[in-house]
This record gives structure tokens, C-alpha cells and sequence, in this order.
């Protein structure tokens, strides 16, 4: 062999191994900063029933001829399915029983008027899976729920906390004692995960597949997150501060405990989730920044929040799926 085929050879050798070397620091990176807490705290099954808040918009007409539904049945149901097995197109997809993207029980009266709030903006594939996937899921829990779909309609950047803002107003407007605020991309896998509020807000998504389903960490309140309409007023909101990807709900999750708001979960079985997949949006680069500003100024809460949002323009439109809630920021 030749000295230069020699030569090659190792240099290609090399080459190999420093590529093999980059993918084995790159994977053991993930893994670490995957590396959540698996046995995260949480209610003791057998209580959660306890402590639902029952509650439902007064609004809402009950026909008293009906039976009270019943909820233990949901929470005791044992099924589940594997992230894989979520269905990507629903051909057969029946809107029976939706009004303007809500759905009252028919043969039982609902203990429960939830709200769930989407913010959004250009996810369209995202959409045509959580719509019927969601109204298939929550039809079968015996509660009073409306889908309000919250759309960011113009180029600036994303901001989801004024549309969190501007969806609540809606939803306690329409009466909604109950808020869920909702990812779009996340759907929850287990039957047992009774969308509904508890007396203190509850992290509903603590156990996503994207995170190895392991809650990322303690604080964590982002993906999807339920509470009382009145601990949404009690804190402000959201922040209005946080422009792009991230931070927001870090955020919250200081709002709600320096008013001494405590968080709660369920156990894994009750609260995995699937993520659909989608190129990660630009992070804000300042949100540690504007989270250590906030926290900084006491005063933050009172001046930033629910009752400052300020957008252009806002509609509500009904459509048999959702209600839109269209946000010009
Ligand atoms: C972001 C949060 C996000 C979390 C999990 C954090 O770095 O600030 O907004 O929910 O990561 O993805
Ligand atoms: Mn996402």
C-alpha cells in the first residue's frame, strides 16, 4: 500500500470517530437536561374526587328532571393510550352534540363548566388533530366544557400571555367558573384525566412524552395548566411581557406562589400526554431577563397582567368546533 492510501485511511478513521464523539456529547446532553423528576409529588388518587371544585356557570339552565352526573366512573377509568396510537387524521369524526364549540351532557346534569383556552397562531396541522381528538375525549366525561381558540391575527411576535389574558375576559364573561389553559400541540393519553378544576390550580400535562415523561421540573405550570377563574383574576394573569417562545408560564408559576397559591398534580397515570411534533418556535432570549425584572418590582403583579392587555382589535366568532377569539396585538 501506498503511503498516501495510509495516509487517507487514518484521516478518514479520524474523521469518523470525531463525528462519533460529537453524537455521543450531543446525546449525553439531551439526556441530562431531560433528566426531570420521575416521582414528582402529587394528590393520592383515592382524594382527588374531594377536592374538585364543583361548579357550574349560572348561565347554564339545568333541567332538574336530569340525574347528577357522576364522575368516579371517569377518574377509575383504566384507559389509556401509547402516544403512537393517536390518531393523525379522523375521517369519521362526528360533530354530534357541539354548539359553538361547546357540549352539554344530555342524559345527566354537569357538576362542572369548564373553559379551555387555546392560544395560537399558524398551526393549522396542529388544529385539524387537537379539535376532534379533544371533543372525542372530553364528550365522554359527563362535563359542560367550551373550546375557545385564541388567535394571534398579525406578524408581531407571539405573545401568549395577552392571549391568555384576552381569552379569560371572554370565558368570565361568559360565566366560566372554570379555566383550563391549553397547549395545542399537547393530548392528554389517559381516559382517567377528568378535565375539570380543582380547589387549587392543577398542572395538568406533568408527564409529556417530549420530556421522557418525566416532569421537567418543580415549577413547571406550562402545556396545560386548570384553575379557578377567580385565582386567574386573584394574580393578574399573565404577564403581558413576554414576547416570542417561553417564559411566561416560569412566570405564572411565581404569580400564583407569592399569593401563597399552592400547585397540584395528579399521579403519572392520570396526567400523560402526548406532544405533536413541530420545529421549536424561536426562543425569547430575554425571558430571564424580564422574569428577574418582574420579580424585582413588587408592584409588577398590579401593573402588568389581566387587567392591562392592551390589543388593536378583538372578535368573537362562533364556529361549531370552537369559538374564535381573533387578537389583533
Ligand atoms: C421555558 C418555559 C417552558 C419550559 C418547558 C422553559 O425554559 O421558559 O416556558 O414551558 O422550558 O419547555
Ligand atoms: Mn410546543
Amino acid at each position: 500500500m501506498t503511503k498516501r492510501s495510509w495516509k487517507t485511511r487514518i484521516l478518514k478513521l479520524r474523521v469518523i470517530n470525531c463525528i462519533f464523539f460529537i453524537l455521543a456529547v450531543k446525546a449525553v446532553i439531551k439526556l441530562l437536561t431531560t433528566c426531570g423528576i420521575y416521582n414528582y409529588s402529587h394528590l393520592p388518587a383515592e382524594v382527588i374526587e374531594t377536592q374538585l371544585y364543583k361548579q357550574i356557570s349560572p348561565t347554564f339552565i339545568t333541567q332538574k328532571s336530569k340525574p347528577d352526573c357522576k364522575y368516579d366512573g371517569v377518574l377509575k377509568r383504566e384507559l389509556s393510550i401509547s402516544n403512537w396510537e393517536v390518531p393523525k387524521t379522523f375521517d369519521d369524526f362526528s360533530a354530534t352534540g357541539l354548539v359553538n364549540g361547546s357540549f352539554i351532557p344530555d342524559h345527566c346534569t354537569p357538576m362542572f363548566s369548564v373553559a379551555i383556552i387555546v392560544a395560537y397562531r399558524n398551526r393549522q396541522r396542529q388544529l385539524d388533530i387537537f379539535l376532534p381528538y379533544m371533543h372525542n375525549f372530553l364528550r365522554k366525561q359527563n362535563i359542560h366544557y367550551r373550546i375557545y381558540l385564541v388567535e394571534q391575527q398579525d406578524e408581531k411576535i407571539f405573545n401568549k400571555g395577552i392571549l391568555y389574558n384576552v381569552g379569560a375576559k371572554v370565558a368570565i364573561r361568559d360565566k366560566f367558573p372554570c379555566l383550563i389553559l391549553h397547549d395545542v400541540d399537547l393530548l392528554p393519553l389517559d381516559a382517567n384525566n377528568l378535565y375539570v378544576c380543582a380547589n387549587e390550580p392543577r398542572h395538568m400535562s406533568a408527564s409529556i412524552d417530549k420530556f421522557r415523561f418525566v416532569l421537567p421540573y418543580d415549577y413547571l405550570v406550562g402545556g396545560v395548566l386548570a384553575l379557578k377563574s377567580e385565582q386567574y383574576v386573584q394574580v393578574n394573569g399573565l404577564s403581558n411581557r413576554f414576547e416570542g417562545w417561553g417564559g411566561e408560564d416560569d412566570d405564572f408559576s411565581w404569580r400564583l406562589s407569592s399569593h401563597k397559591i399552592n400547585v397540584i398534580r395528579y399521579p403519572r397515570e392520570m396526567s400523560r400526554y402526548t406532544m405533536l411534533r413541530h420545529p421549536q418556535e424561536r426562543k425569547n432570549t430575554r425571558r430571564s431577563t424580564v422574569m428577574k425584572e418582574n420579580k424585582q418590582d413588587p408592584s409588577t403583579n398590579v401593573k402588568d397582567g389581566f387587567t392591562s392587555t392592551r390589543y388593536s382589535s378583538m372578535h368573537v366568532k362562533n364556529h361549531r368546533l370552537f369559538t374564535h377569539v381573533g387578537v389583533v396585538v
